[in-house]
């Protein structure tokens, strides 16, 4: 993996996915530039917000919800990047469109039944997921935060945190990030993980994305 590469500089198999969808074309067909590209998904931060139990469902935003709209779509894919992974948990967790996670929405922290743009789904049989959310906001890094107090106050890109197990592949833990947003040079996980780091195309309906989750294989 080359994790020191600049943002967009490098085609991964999800570029060329969404590449070869966008023109139509087949660009996979050829397998020396798909094993080229061939990297597992990098792992980061857990972040400290996730919280285990939310409900299972896709779309996490309902209509009355703030912020663009955002769908997000791809394929869970073992490490050869073409054998999908069916099957696979995905649990997915954001801030709403003003940067703010559930627990920080006063009355919400004690209410553990409550779980709000957070949600849980597997993969279909050919390994394909569909997110619909809106677009998170940015936010600072909280002060005190044990380890992290250096980063306390800096701006977070917008993100989306990805927890992805299945029982014969080796779970990762993730941020997606968003092509042009101007915090993730200067942000500490994100400037690490181009990988991880997705162009958004936007229509009438709102942006849309395709990212691709490749997973190490358990033995
Ligand atoms: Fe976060």
């Amino acid at each position: 993996m080359n994790k020191r590469q600049r943002p967009g500089a490098g085609l991964t198999r999800r570029h060329f996915l969404y590449a070869g969808a966008m023109l139509g074309g087949d660009l996979l067909a050829a397998p020396a530039l798909a094993q080229q590209a061939c990297r597992l998904t990098p792992g980061d931060i857990l972040g400290p917000y996730y919280r285990f139990g939310a409900p299972f469902l896709a779309k996490l935003a309902g209509p009355d919800e703030a912020g663009e709209r955002l769908a997000v779509s791809g394929r869970v894919l073992s490490a050869d990047c073409r054998t999908p992974v069916a099957n696979a948990l995905i649990e997915v967790w954001q801030a709403n469109s003003s940067g703010l996670y559930d627990t920080q929405t006063p009355g919400n922290f004690t209410d553990k039944g409550r779980f709000h743009l957070r949600g849980m789904l597997y993969s279909d049989a050919e390994g394909r997921y569909r997110i619909d959310t809106v677009m998170p906001g940015r936010y600072p890094v909280p002060p005190n935060l044990p380890g992290l107090e250096q980063y306390a106050g800096i701006t977070r890109p917008a993100h989306i945190h990805f927890r992805v197990i299945e029982s014969l592949h080796v779970p990762v833990t993730l941020q997606l990030y968003f092509a042009g947003d101007p915090y993730i040079a200067e942000d500490p996980w994100a400037s690490q993980h181009p990988d991880n780091v997705i162009a958004l195309e936007a229509d009438g309906q709102g942006r849309r994305g395709v990212f691709d989750i490749v997973l190490g294989r358990g033995f």
